[in-house]
């Protein structure tokens, strides 16, 4: 299972803003732009960087075509208190909740057309 997890994460590759934070991204299809794994180094959270994040990734989706994006965000719990500020992010950026599962986690999606 480790190794497929593996072999599934190397599809995805990295939009960074050095040594400061990164997001991951893998376009499906000819459509849709899939996003994970946002990480802002703890020192400089606050400052907008995973909004600025965002918009890079969005921008780079647009210039290859995607007519979506989509990301899956496992909802904040005692041991991911920064998960809620993630959905906020994306909310705020015009993402809405596409589908829910195990109540935990959420599919957020974006029209970019
Ligand atoms: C979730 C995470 C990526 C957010 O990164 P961030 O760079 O701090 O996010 P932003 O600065 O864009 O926004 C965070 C908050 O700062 C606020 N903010 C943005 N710019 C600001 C500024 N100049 N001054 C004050 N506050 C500001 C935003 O309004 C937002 O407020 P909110 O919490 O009330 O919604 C970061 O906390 C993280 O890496 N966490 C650990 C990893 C993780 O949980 N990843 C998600 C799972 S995949």
């Amino acid at each position: 299972m480790v190794a497929e997890y593996f072999k599934e994460m190397q599809q995805y590759e990295m939009l960074e803003i050095p040594e400061k934070g990164f997001i991951m991204w893998h376009k499906y299809g000819a459509d849709e732009l899939h996003l994970a794994h946002m990480y802002v180094r703890p020192e400089f959270r606050r400052q907008g960087l995973a909004q600025e994040l965002y918009k890079r990734a969005e921008a780079l989706g647009r210039e290859m075509g995607c007519k979506y994006a989509t990301c899956m965000v496992t909802l904040a719990d005692k041991t991911r208190p920064q998960a809620s500020r993630l959905v906020r992010i994306y909310m705020e950026s015009g993402f809405y909740i596409d589908e829910v599962y195990n109540n935990n986690q959420v599919i957020l999606k974006k029209d970019l057309t």
